[in-house]
């Protein structure tokens, strides 16, 4: 048994470590977060937490997977985008890897991968909604590249609804807890609708969302309010990338799209259109190994390798700067 591909995730909170065979079938996908005791994530500490554990967690992906290190073809690691500390991490683990069994190295993109695994959903040519905690973003293929349609231009939403979440005193991650209280929400609370062009912005809500809160406004119909109004903005942006590229897909990507009543919006948004949506299983829509594995794999069979001095970190890797020699 040869050619498998192994693959280190490490942008952020999340360490992974995932494993294909040749054929792109996903052997394992073993996924460890790290929770701050309290506040947001602490990136020092986060990287701590993915250096202690990534070694074990590699050996654990190898004995799921039922083979040997010898069995493996490559190693894929999340080169970028994200945080230094974090991404540093999983470097080096890649690295270790790579020199100790004599394998290449692929340095992969984080958000690329995202788009990439939703092969295994059945999507063809997506238009990617990719929202998470650090990242917001409206990505497609077109003409040799992945580009960016458009993206928040201050914080992604999964960072908006923990901070909310946090003013409320709602541990991390709050946006499930949220999401729950938004069901028993009714009023539509006015809040900052911030689309300009092709990108959103967030703060806005955040802020008003808060003086609302001072003034009285209930977690329920706030939650409601801030779930409608910045879900509306992402569909519509979507909606628009949609039109204009003529691609009749959408695949939803990142921790936010675990959220019932934003696939609900994305799911009445495409039937309107004709389109259809994808939406992965939890452990492909967070983030995970066996994504940067799946994007590995194809990376590899073009051979898109890179050395040891190539394989620094590339904490602002932007979709676009991709070479995409592999579609
Ligand atoms: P990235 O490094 O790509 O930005 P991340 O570290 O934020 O990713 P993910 O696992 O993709 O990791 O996403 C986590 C985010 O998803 C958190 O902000 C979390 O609150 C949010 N989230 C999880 N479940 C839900 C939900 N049901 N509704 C809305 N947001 C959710
Ligand atoms: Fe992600």
């Amino acid at each position: 048994m040869t050619g498998h591909i192994v693959g280190i995730e490490g942008t952020a909170h999340t360490a992974g470590v995932g494993i294909v065979g040749p054929d792109g079938r996903i052997l394992s996908n073993i996924i460890d977060s790290y929770s701050p005791e309290e506040g947001g994530i602490h990136p020092r500490e986060a990287a701590d937490h993915h250096s202690d554990i990534l070694p074990d967690m590699i050996d654990r992906a190898m004995k799921e997977a039922d083979l040997d290190r010898t069995d493996l073809a490559a190693v894929a690691f999340s080169q970028g985008p994200g945080l230094g500390p974090c991404l540093r991490t999983a470097a080096t683990a890649a690295r270790a890897l790579s020199v100790s069994m004599d394998i290449p190295l692929i340095g992969v993109n984080h958000c690329v991968a995202h788009l990439e695994v939703g092969d295994l959903t059945g999507a063809t040519d997506p238009i990617l909604l990719y929202v998470s905690g650090g990242n917001t973003q409206v990505i497609a293929f077109v003409n040799g590249r992945y580009r960016v349609f458009g993206e928040t231009m201050d914080i992604g939403i999964g960072n908006m609804l923990d901070k909310f979440g946090s003013t409320l005193g709602i541990p991390f991650p709050a946006a499930p807890v949220l999401e729950a209280k938004a069901r028993n929400g009714g009023e539509l609370l006015p809040l900052p609708y911030s689309v300009k062009g092709m990108d959103v912005a967030f703060s806005g809500i955040l802020t008003s969302a808060a003086r609302l809160h001072e003034k009285g406004a209930s977690i329920e119909d706030l939650s409601h309010s801030i779930q409608e109004t910045a879900f509306a903005m992402l569909v519509e942006v979507t909606e628009r990338a949609l039109a204009h590229t003529g691609k009749e897909e959408v695949l939803l990507g990142g921790g936010v799209a675990q959220n019932a009543r934003l696939v609900e919006m994305v799911d009445i948004m495409c039937r309107e259109r004709g389109a259809s949506h994808f939406v992965p299983p939890p452990p492909l829509l967070r983030d995970n190994g066996a994504m940067i594995a799946y994007t590995g794999l194809k990376m590899f069979n073009a051979g898109a390798f890179i050395s040891i001095e190539e394989s620094g970190i590339l904490q602002r890797f932007r979709t676009e700067e991709v070479e995409v020699t592999w579609r």
